[in-house]
């Protein structure tokens, strides 16, 4: 999730300041890199790095940069590694245009070679760089810039908002589609940027454009223009009167309940991103004829492994083996050798003992794939290819939005390996927002219920467990209090003496598992525990629960994604009201980098 912002001014300042200042509101978003750009008659200054916005602000001297317009922007690396190249904003070939991008172009490698192919200049590996290319390519063949973005729109696919200034010109164009893009109106001035804490400190008036727009901003109008047939269309603009913080945290109280909400978005995203990426063949093929195939984890992510197991075995035939990664070393490396595979799976690609299996692993010869959020972290450079979770900055300590894209990505290994079609995945996005509306309510109502709990099960059998063991830790992170997550047919064997009256228990029902479970139900009411069932509309699930928390109908695998949706809603509503900040729980740290 980079960010991106633009001003334009009525004639040449100094503009370093105004540049520093939103890349800084930008920050809290994630970054590995920053760079700047200025814009003043046939003028182009452009100063970038990797590093925090005060480093390079300082090494480039950004703060007497001038211009009459700028554009800043902060890179969270998926195409290409950190590095300066790879920074945003890039110039075209000629050195004329100057843009910068906010999140993935998809067919990135194909229009590049196009570029190259075409004699144009290509610097970087960086999708923001084929943004510049592509309105580029137009304008080399005589269409005027509306038209050349026009054009390009049609070539980029994926989701991204794009900013863009020439030389000898007064104004900035920019683009948005799936991406977030907000215009600011000042006395005099206009700016744009990925979000609207960056503008909000410059101006508080603020139109939203909308996917399938371009926007063309003058120093004293905004115009916004149709991509499909460049008709201007009209957009009041809106004054915005709610506080930075509300506005940082998207209007929600904390980072978590944002984090929740952005899950559809990010598994959207992810669909696009894995349905152009290059590499998933050659991991497929190197996972369907490996002689063992482990998924290797930690904490959240391991439970993704355990998801991923399931979902290779049900929907692809093939065995997969899920471990802890300290475990993988005592129990499985002195027995790989280079035949085996090992999915090494990280939200941050930083986690030490992950880090130690793969160093084990490597020894051994075993083939080292990654799936990991941070794009350039450890994990990306020494896996021999590692796919990214694209969610961008995850804040707060609890991951969620990581855990259901780690999940996708197995669902959609599983897919591709059996020969289904890809496309079975689409409806998940829109089943994750209707899961969203069905359970909020009833689930915040059920927190206030439990808050006093100090002790608790979560229950799943097959697809269901890992995300019985996930509830389970968030429940246990943010809440403090003691929740284990477990095989519901486990329970019997020795937990079941902890049940006392109203003892509460949470069984995540998958709908091929209702009898199993509505035993398992049974069992702990019989000895006057509360039974509360996140599961399918079911008559003999909503005769048998206490409390019946319903998930849409779906597949499965897909319905077992979904049953995460309400548990991380409960220890969010829970936390809050135990009084502890979900975000930053105490003792724990979102990566942990000893051992
Ligand atoms: C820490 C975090 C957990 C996370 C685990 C693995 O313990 O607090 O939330 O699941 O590390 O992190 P990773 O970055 O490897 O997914």
């Amino acid at each position: 999730m980079c960010g991106i912002f633009g001003i334009v001014k009525e004639k040449e300042e100094n503009l370093g300041p105004i540049l520093i200042g939103a890349a800084e509101r930008l920050t809290y978003r994630g970054y590995d890199s920053v760079g700047m750009a200025t814009i003043s008659g046939d003028k182009i200054d452009l100063r970038k790095d990797v590093g925090k916005v005060d480093t390079v602000a300082e090494k480039f001297n950004i703060s007497e940069m001038s211009g009459q317009r700028g554009i800043t922007q902060l890179r969270w690396a998926t195409f290409g590694a950190p590095s300066q190249v790879n920074a945003q904003p890039h110039l075209d070939s000629d050195g004329l245009m100057v843009g910068a991008h906010n999140g993935n172009v998809v067919n990135n490698i194909e229009l590049r070679q196009q570029f190259i192919e075409e004699g144009l200049t290509v610097r970087s590996e960086n999708d923001g760089e084929t943004c510049v290319h592509a309105v580029e390519r137009y304008l080399k063949r005589g269409y005027e810039i509306i038209d050349a973005i026009r054009l390009a729109y049609g070539d980029l696919a994926g989701d991204y908002a794009f900013v863009l200034g020439q030389a000898n010109d007064d104004k900035l164009y920019a683009m948005k589609k799936g991406s977030g893009l907000v215009v600011g109106i000042g006395d005099d001035f206009t700016c744009l940027s990925s979000d609207l804490p960056s503008l909000l400190p410059l101006t508080r008036e603020i139109i939203r454009p909308q996917d399938g727009e371009i926007i063309i901003l003058s120093h004293d109008q905004v115009e916004l223009r149709s991509v499909t047939d460049g008709k201007i269309i009209q957009r009041e603009s809106e004054i915005i009167t709610e506080s930075m913080d509300a506005v940082q945290k998207g209007g929600y109280p904390h980072f978590m309940l944002k984090e929740i909400h952005e899950q559809p978005q990010v598994a959207r995203e992810l669909h696009h991103l894995l349905d152009d990426s290059s590499e998933l063949d050659s991991i497929v093929d190197k996972m369907r004829n490996a002689r063992n195939l482990y998924l290797i984890g930690c904490g959240t992510s391991y439970h993704a492994c355990i998801s991923g197991s399931v979902a290779l075995a049900q929907i692809a035939g093939r065995a997969a083996i899920p471990v802890l990664a300290p475990q993988f070393i005592s129990q499985f490396a002195p027995t790989v050798n280079h035949e085996d595979v090992g999915i090494f799976v990280s939200q941050s690609g930083e986690t030490k003992d992950v880090l130690n299996a793969l160093a084990a692993a490597e020894v051994k010869g075993m083939t080292p794939f990654g799936i990991a959020n941070v794009i350039g972290s450890t994990l990306t450079q020494f896996t021999n290819s590692c796919l990214p979770l694209g969610c961008g900055y995850e804040i707060s300590v609890p991951a969620t939005k990581t855990f259901t894209n780690q999940v996708f990505i197995f669902l959609y290994l599983a897919h591709k390996m059996a020969g289904r079609d890809l496309d079975e995945l689409a409806g998940i996005p829109v089943l994750m927002e209707k899961t969203l509306a069905m359970v909020a309510p009833q689930v915040e109502e059920l927190a206030s219920t439990l808050e006093n709990v100090d002790d608790m099960y979560t229950l799943g059998y097959g697809a269901t467990f890992p995300i019985a063991l996930e509830g389970a830790l968030k429940l246990k992170e943010i809440t403090y209090a003691h929740c284990e997550g477990m095989l519901s047919t486990e329970f019997k064997h020795g937990p079941l003496s902890a049940v006392t009256e109203n003892y509460p228990i949470i069984f995540v029902a998958g709908k091929e598992d209702i009898p199993l479970i509505i035993s398992g139900i049974n069992e702990v009411t019989a000895r006057g525990a509360r039974a509360i069932v996140i599961g399918p509309d079911d008559e003999r699930l909503r005769a048998n629960a206490d409390d019946l928390i319903v998930i849409p109908d779906a597949e499965e695998q897909i319905s077992a994604l979904l049953a995460v949706l309400p548990l991380q809603i409960l220890s969010y509503h829970m936390s809050v009201a135990r009084g502890v900040d979900p975000d930053f729980p105490r003792n724990l740290s979102k990566t942990l980098t000893v051992d």
